[in-house]
């Protein structure tokens, strides 16, 4: 069945699976990618748009803005994943520095602008840390009743964390930011570990891109190597590219209606993100990925970057 196009915004805490996601997004045939929009998270915001900006301009994308967003979350200190994703956000990825600038005005103040001026048209897709998103529903409330649907790498609903015991990165990072988002009353789905943890790239498929030439395939070949070569892993976990496959085909998963909510405080799991037993009142309706059809997403993401 023939996909319906979207106009997506795409905010990054660009990251070597964010690098990968922004690829895809470009290339995606029925994705319309009108802005970025950057934030702290893996790295500092300064790495994040830097590397926003390069992958971009390699990718041959330089016409999409980058709109800057947050260098902190909502109340609590930075707490980056460099140590997975390199000080600078690349494991030192070879990638040529982008010679052009973000945009005037703030992410947030930007994601607003954009949803008032196409109101029910755009795709939010957020693969870092929400605080650009919660600063935005701070300054416009009606925001989720402007959006058409937003989609969201972030938690770990029915399985360990992968940053603390009970949390996913990107939710832990910035958890008040996550649960205000939560509470905003989005049309969103969560595209947890639950199922990017199943959308795997094979470190066979990884080397068979030595030699590629082609600037998709390049980026993932640079952006993989520090998680083949440094960390010799058996396979790299495609977190963002999923989320972003997701908004462009919302069957790839299975994601039915929970009750969630998000520990924001705590001495041991804040960022925890909860699904509440049934016949219980607290907790916010939201689309949860249960399933991933894991083939057809790797089928989707080999196709659209030209790797096979
Ligand atoms: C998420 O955390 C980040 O390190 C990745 O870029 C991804 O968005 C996975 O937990
Ligand atoms: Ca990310």
């Amino acid at each position: 069945m023939a996909l319906e196009a979207i106009r997506a915004i795409l905010d990054v805490d660009t990251g070597v699976d964010d690098a990968m996601a922004i690829a895809l997004a470009v290339a995606a045939p029925t994705i319309d990618l009108v802005a970025l929009t950057t934030v702290a998270g893996n790295v500092e915001l300064e790495h994040t748009t830097r590397n926003t900006l390069r992958v971009l301009d390699f990718v041959g994308a330089s016409h999409i803005p980058v709109y800057q967003g947050m260098s902190r979350p909502i109340d609590r200190p930075l707490f980056t994943a460099s140590h997975i994703h390199g000080s600078d956000g690349l494991g030192g990825a070879d990638i040529p520095e982008s010679s052009r600038s973000v945009e005037a005005i703030s992410a947030p103040q930007f994601l607003i602008d954009a949803a008032r001026q196409s109101p029910g048209e755009l795709t939010f897709i957020f693969v870092g840390p929400l605080t650009n998103l919660a600063v935005a529903v701070a300054l416009e409330p009606e925001l989720p009743r402007l959006v058409k649907r937003l989609v969201i790498m972030g938690g770990a609903f029915r399985m360990p964390g992968n940053t603390t015991a009970t949390a996913e990165f990107n939710i832990f990072a910035d958890p008040m930011a996550a649960a205000q988002v939560l509470a905003a009353g989005f049309d969103a789905t969560w595209v947890g570990l639950d199922v990017t943890t199943k959308a795997v790239f094979a470190r066979a498929q990884w080397d068979a891109l030595e030699t590629a030439t082609a600037p998709n395939a390049q980026i993932v070949r640079k952006a993989g190597a520090q998680m083949f070569l440094t960390f010799n892993r058996p396979v790299f976990q495609l977190h963002d590219p999923l989320a972003v496959a997701v908004a462009a085909d919302p069957t790839l998963v299975d994601a039915p209606e929970e009750a969630v909510m998000i520990e924001t405080g705590g001495d041991y799991a804040a960022g925890q993100t909860i699904i509440q037993r049934p016949g219980r009142e607290e907790g916010w309706a939201t689309k949860v990925a249960k399933t991933v059809d894991a083939p057809r997403f790797g089928t989707f993401f080999t196709a659209t970057l030209g790797l096979s």
